[in-house]
């Protein structure tokens, strides 16, 4: 039952005329080149809607759709004023356990680590964790359903092909920046345990914690650095330096501070590869209810801040992920390039 049915079960005959209006296309609500539409959705019938899933233990597959289109109600409220930040919040109090930790998606608004996209969310997402208990699980499928946290494992997969692709005879030295949980790294070791070894910088030590925990048999192989990566200079050089779920974070100015001190740790003819969301990201509205906003940047952008950053001599790729929501942009320390 999607929220057509919802508007039903509570008479509000009203809300099932209006939610007629979804554009199966664009998933969104009212008429497609309209956004005022969106704004005729009251706050009660939003959060009547939000709390009749939560009463049937979350939404089935075959209601995503439908909490998709409430997620991006809930988008176009908060943009136009019409729910403010505290009405939001009072949201998510009002689904219960659902909005708490002990699902992805209250884990992600309750941010029990201090910021969002910590190493154990990020995990959870790679593990395609599910709370076993039947009243919060159907949030957990549908939030590890979603393109966004899709598009984290196939991150993952990325990883480990790069790693796979370099010629291990030559025993490579990798730089992770923002290294997280290193699941990533983990399952890399897993299928080439003796060809690599690996530096992770994360500012958070207890994702240091976590990860060498996670990585306990390969401690021979990885060295933990817990420091900023808009401040670190780096001693050592490598062949490949890269970043996934960092980038994401920071504002144009910050990206370029970022991407030089990394381009600075390669040694040639080896690379800087930097992962970034991209404008296609249908999750976005889900993850910004949960206030998990992000810079979502187009090919053309990355490549603007890569000029920006004034990178010289520098060869460069882009490419993604089989879903097109994470970019990867490549780019390549000619030999004779002495710096940025
Ligand atoms: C979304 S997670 C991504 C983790 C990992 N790269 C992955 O893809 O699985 C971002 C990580 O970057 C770390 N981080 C955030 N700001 C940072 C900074 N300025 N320098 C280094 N690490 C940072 C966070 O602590 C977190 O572990």
């Amino acid at each position: 039952m999607g929220i057509i049915g919802v508007a039903q079960e509570h008479g509000a005959a009203d809300a099932v005329n209006r939610a007629a209006r979804i554009d199966p296309v664009t998933r969104s609500v009212g008429d497609r080149h309209s956004v005022a539409g969106n704004a005729a959705y009251s706050f009660n019938e939003i959060r009547a809607a939000l709390c009749d899933f939560a009463r049937r233990g979350g939404p089935a597959p075959d209601e995503y759709t439908s909490l998709q289109c409430l997620m991006d109600r809930i988008a176009v409220s908060r943009a136009n004023g019409t729910i403010s930040d505290a009405m939001n919040d009072s949201l998510w109090d009002s689904i219960g356990e659902a909005g708490s930790p002990q699902t992805l998606m209250g884990f992600i608004y309750r941010k029990p680590h201090g910021y969002h996209g910590d190493f154990e969310i990020i995990d959870k997402f790679y593990r395609n964790w599910v709370n076993p208990q039947p009243h919060l699980a159907r949030w957990d499928s549908w939030i590890q359903s979603l393109d966004a946290t899709q598009a984290v494992r196939n991150r993952k997969a990325f990883f480990t092909n790069l790693v796979c692709s370099l010629d291990s005879s030559a025993a490579p030295q990798i730089l992770i920046v923002g290294s997280g949980p290193c699941r990533d790294l983990r399952e890399a070791f897993e299928m080439d345990p003796h060809a690599f070894s690996a530096t992770c910088v994360d500012t958070d030590p207890r994702a240091n914690a976590y990860a060498r925990e996670l990585l306990n048999g390969y401690g021979d192989r990885v060295a933990f650095v817990e420091k900023n990566a808009l401040r670190i200079n780096f001693n050592e050089e490598f062949d490949v330096a890269w970043s996934a779920g960092l980038f994401d974070y920071l504002d144009d100015r910050l990206f370029v501070v970022a991407l030089r001190r990394m381009y600075r740790a390669v040694r040639p003819p080896g690379s800087a590869i930097i992962g970034n969301l991209s404008l296609f990201n249908s999750s976005r509205a889900a993850m910004e209810w949960a206030n998990w906003r992000l810079f979502h940047r187009s090919p053309e952008q990355l490549l603007q801040l890569v000029h920006d950053a004034q990178l010289s001599n520098a060869g460069i790729d882009i490419s993604s992920e089989p879903l097109g929501v994470n970019l990867f942009i490549t780019i390549v320390k000619q030999q004779g390039d002495t710096g940025c």
